[in-house]
């Protein structure tokens, strides 16, 4: 036995990383396919006017120009929700005891350290599970917090929300925690976050947890910038949805023939991405089989990112057996996290 294999083999109480790591691609069984593969772009593509699904932004590259839209001056969201979440995850930790960590849409994981962070200081063991449409960032990400956390399991979940939140393995733990921070909740229509919160009530068993991080309105002289950056990332994270739909759909959407447009809605109160196209054109995609026509200044809406209201969104998770169980906010009520338990 070489030295450094006699080294390796006194720590053999800690599990490697592939040990510790389970990966798993989520395909639609049958029964739950309600459409093939890109008929919601078709569909999206073929009404007037033009629209495109918002998880088409989260590509590999799609979800590392996301990660640096949260490092932007102007996106004041995750730097927001960070502080929020360094002041309570020791409360959240102490309210749900022992738990597991579900995260739909866990990107880079950042955010969820203080989580786990704050769960390993009460001594609980460490199960995570990330849900992601993007399976690069899934495994790097979960791979680096595996280094990181030695005790921590991973189990990472390749796929839509929609099809995690219906096939989630059995809980380990005394209790399971779903988070939904960032605000992804945003880009859900009003009826769409129905049927979302019904997802959750169903994933989860009575007695567990729902951690809801959510934007509040606002002022447009703030909520604008966040969306139309002076460095043009989010400018390329919009249009990087066209690229990612060349790739997948064997398209020739030509980028620079399109601009980032962003602005608040306020009656609707939701910030909204458009994608305009710059002169008349026409763009195939082959493998949908799908030829579409632009007229010059017509817009393709890829984006709505709902700004809410926390008394009202607890109105409505009450309405779905979700109760509110505690909320925290910023000192400029900027962003607004809550804890949420199943009752019925
Ligand atoms: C990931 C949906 C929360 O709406 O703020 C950022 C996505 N879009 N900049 C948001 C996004 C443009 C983001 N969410």
């Amino acid at each position: 036995m070489s030295i450094s294999e006699a080294v390796n083999s006194k720590d053999t109480f800690l599990k490697s990383i592939d040990e510790r790591l389970q990966i798993q691609r989520l395909f639609a069984a049958t029964r739950m396919v309600a459409s093939a593969p890109g008929s919601d772009v078709v569909k999206g593509l073929t009404q007037s006017p033009k629209s495109l699904p918002a998880y088409y932004f989260y590509d590999d590259r799609g979800s590392e120009l996301f990660e640096q839209i949260c490092e932007l001056p102007e996106y004041y969201l995750t730097r927001t929700e960070t502080a929020i979440l360094q002041e309570c995850a020791g409360e959240i930790a102490k309210i749900t005891g022992a738990c597991e960590l579900v995260e739909l849409g866990s990107g880079s994981s950042t955010k969820t350290r203080i989580l786990l962070d704050a769960y390993q200081e009460l001594g609980y063991p460490l199960r995570y599970l990330p849900i992601d449409v993007s399976a690069g960032m899934l495994e790097s990400s979960a791979r680096q917090l595996l280094q990181d956390y030695p005790q921590l399991q991973v189990y990472a979940l390749a796929g839509t929300y929609e099809l995690a939140l219906a096939q989630l393995p059995p809980t380990h733990s005394p209790t399971r925690m779903i988070g939904f921070i960032g605000s992804s909740l945003g880009n859900l229509n009003r009826q769409e976050c129905e049927i979302f919160f019904s997802q959750i009530t169903n994933a989860l068993q009575v007695g567990e947890y729902f951690l809801l991080g959510i934007d509040l309105h606002k002022p447009k002289q703030i909520l604008e910038p966040a969306y139309d950056d002076s460095q043009g990332v989010t400018a390329a994270f919009n249009l990087n949805m066209l690229e990612h739909l060349n790739r997948r759909f064997d398209g020739d959407f030509d980028k620079t023939e399109f601009e980032h447009w962003a602005f608040y809605n306020e009656s609707e109160r939701q910030i909204e991405m458009h994608l305009k196209s710059k002169r008349s054109q026409t763009v195939q995609l082959k493998s949908l089989n799908l030829s579409v026509n632009f007229a010059a200044g017509e817009t393709i809406h890829t984006e709505i990112s709902r700004k809410f209201d926390l008394d009202i969104i607890q109105q409505q998770l009450a309405t779905q057996g979700l109760v509110t169980i505690q909320t925290w906010t910023d000192s400029n009520q900027w962003f607004g996290l809550l804890l949420c338990q199943l009752q019925r």
